[in-house]
């Protein structure tokens, strides 16, 4: 599914674009996954796992998602280079397509200026367009309390908690609580 451009004003002032992924997109997004792997122990990758990205996957991958009738991805810009993502994917089995999943990363120096807000508001306005969509799903890792706040603000509330899901390398085990939105219909 392709997204068009929606431009909004960040908290500092500065204009920021949302769009589905494009080629030109490629190298930026390359250097971002290994930059937020780094900057946050809330994603489940650290830097040295991000070696099986590549050019040509990302490529596949952007060019799936935007073929997809079910799947979204949205790319947040600020001054023409890539600052994070998201994601939507509705289940593709017969009795899990009441339910889409939705996942977010952004670089550290975009955090708290109001973009992780206006895409949870263009991921609710996408899974609300699903007709069969009744459900909506996320995780965050305990501690993650800007992720909480986002979601909790967005209408998700936690569902249920996956016990020690992460082990950080200090060896410091964190739960991962499933949070989700109901959509009525
Ligand atoms: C989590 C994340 C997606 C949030 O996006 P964002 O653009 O920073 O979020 P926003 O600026 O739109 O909103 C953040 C909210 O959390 C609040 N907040 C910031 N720090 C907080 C804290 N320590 N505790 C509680 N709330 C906090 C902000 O005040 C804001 O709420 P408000 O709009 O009511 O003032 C982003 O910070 C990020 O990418 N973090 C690293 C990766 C990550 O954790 N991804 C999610 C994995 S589940």
């Amino acid at each position: 599914m392709v997204i068009q451009d929606i431009w909004f004003d960040l908290k500092d002032g500065r204009r920021a674009l949302l769009r589905s992924p494009r080629e030109e997109d490629i190298p930026g997004t390359l250097d971002y996954l290994v930059q937020s792997a780094g900057e946050t122990e809330f994603i489940l990758r650290y830097p040295e796992e991000c070696g099986r990205y590549t050019y040509d996957g990302e490529k596949a991958f952007f060019e799936r998602k935007n073929a997809s009738p079910t799947e979204a991805m949205l790319m947040c810009l600020v001054e023409g280079k890539v600052v994070g993502n998201c994601d939507i994917a509705v289940l593709p089995h017969i009795k899990a397509r009441h339910r889409a999943t939705v996942a977010i990363a952004l670089l550290r120096d975009y955090w708290n200026l109001g973009i992780g807000t206006r895409m949870f508001m263009e991921l609710n306005r996408i899974a609300e367009g699903f007709p069969q969509v009744t459900q909506m799903e996320l995780e965050f890792i305990e501690g993650n309390d800007r992720a909480r706040r986002l979601y909790e603000k967005s209408g998700f509330r936690i569902a249920g908690v996956h016990p020690n899901a992460f082990r950080f390398k200090d060896g410091s085990m964190h739960n991962e609580y499933l949070m989700i939105r109901e959509i009525k219909r």
